[in-house]
């Protein structure tokens, strides 16, 4: 039996990303004995704090409307460039922040489909997240279109060999996620990409769960089109806006559906009709949220000062160690693990199943031990490697144990 606790004591000493622990808000905090699901919410920064204040005295109150003027007009592309920088591997001018991730999909969707024309069906999983399922089965129904629907495993994800299988000429377009949501398989982004332009297919990824935490090489990989949200490790707060990826040469033949005036060549020049602008502003649609960016901009400061290579590092290293852990402690009681075992193929998370899990979630929160609960039986272990330490992982993961250990007896 390996001493669990010393050993998440001696890989918190030889962290070389423990001191950015104690800019984040609450992980002092001696209520929350472990915040284990960064992969939602991540926690707020001290920065933030400031940043939020700052915002409200200095600009909102005193510059007033002439702030559009003065910067907010340029934030979505400014910050979109950023996330684009520190997150994606793509080149200014590609990337836009703009509404949720679930109407930019929408958009996206609509904009990659507009290309392929005589192309009447989209692959797609039906292991995807909700919405991205949800969106896709509206556009089909609306354009006439066929749904391909793969069944992944559920402890992994969709291979390029499933898509090899059915994709085709009439392929138009690739909806995946790259990191699934349940499991955390890390699906083969290049590989997937290239299938779908051998036939001619464009191809979106949903980045949600590797942002910020797995390096992303967009242009390298020439994908089309890519969309993502903010509030998980991007610590962008509660409903921050998503972003969206458009690669270069395909912004100005793409045209995406919802017209708004921020989205048109002249915004203030009060048009008759619409006119997109050139470029990935041609994108946006409505007024930006100035205030749902304030957060995200901290903290993609931080992850391009400890690097985005030694963050994956320390997550892998996360993700391993709740692992060994699960097997120690929690296998005994009949845990199963529901995620990749090749940190290759692993995002940030790790899922464990067992039938009480969804009872257990809800005591584990009033303990101070937060994951969250996936359907029907999955508790997610989100690993943010900022803002979470080893020894916060085992603490959560032994009153898991202890509270499985009670229900069993
Ligand atoms: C893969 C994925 N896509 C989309 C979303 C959410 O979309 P929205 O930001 O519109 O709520 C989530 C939320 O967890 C997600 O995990």
């Amino acid at each position: 039996m390996t001493d669990l606790a010393g050993r998440a004591a001696a890989l918190d000493a030889t962290d070389p990303l423990v001191h950015f622990r104690d800019q984040f808000i609450g992980s002092d905090d001696p209520e929350i004995i472990a915040y284990l699901d960064g992969n939602s919410l991540g926690r707020p920064l001290r920065a933030t704090r400031d940043r939020i204040s700052g915002f409200v005295d200095e600009v909102w109150a005193r510059r007033l409307i002439r702030a559009w003027d003065e910067g907010w007009m340029d934030d979505p592309i400014r910050i979109g460039n950023d996330i684009g920088r520190v997150a994606l591997g793509a080149a200014p001018g590609q990337t836009v922040v703009g509404d949720s991730t679930s109407v930019m999909l929408y958009k996206w969707i609509r904009a990659g489909l507009a290309r392929q024309p005589g192309r009447d069906e989209i692959i797609a999983d039906v292991g995807n997240f909700p919405t991205d399922r949800f969106v896709l089965e509206g556009i089909a129904a609306e354009r006439g279109l066929r749904l391909r629907w793969l069944e992944a495993d559920r402890s992994g994800g969709v291979t390029v060999e499933q898509v090899a299988q059915v994709i085709g000429s009439h392929t138009a377009l690739i909806v995946l996620s790259d990191v699934a949501y349940r499991s955390g398989y890390l699906a083969d982004v290049p590989a997937v990409t290239t299938l779908a332009h051998d036939h001619g297919a464009l191809v979106l990824w949903d980045v949600c769960h590797s942002v910020g935490v797995i390096p992303r090489r967009l242009d390298e990989w020439r994908v089309d089109l890519a969309v993502g949200c903010t509030y998980k490790y991007l610590n962008g707060g509660p409903g921050s806006p998503a972003f969206g990826y458009v690669r270069a040469e395909l912004q100005d033949r793409l045209r995406q559906p919802i017209q708004g005036w921020m989205g048109s060549a002249e915004p203030f020049a009060m048009a008759d009709h619409y006119t997109p602008s050139h470029g990935i502003r041609g994108f946006l649609s409505g007024t930006p949220s100035i205030l749902g960016m304030l957060a995200m901009q901290d903290m993609l400061a931080l992850i391009e000062q400890a690097g985005l290579e030694v963050i994956r590092a320390k997550s892998v290293a996360l993700t391993e160690f709740a692992l060994e852990v699960s097997d120690q402690l929690l296998e005994p009681l009949d845990v199963q693990i529901g995620s990749p075992r090749d940190a290759a193929r692993r995002g940030s998370h790790v899922t464990l199943e067992h039938p009480n899990f969804g009872i257990t979630v809800g005591q584990l929160w009033e303990r101070g031990v937060i994951p969250d609960f996936r359907p029907p039986d999955g508790l997610r272990i989100g690993l943010s490697p900022l803002s979470t330490s080893f020894s916060e992982v085992y603490r959560g993961l032994a009153i898991v144990r202890e509270m499985l250990w009670q229900l069993a007896s």
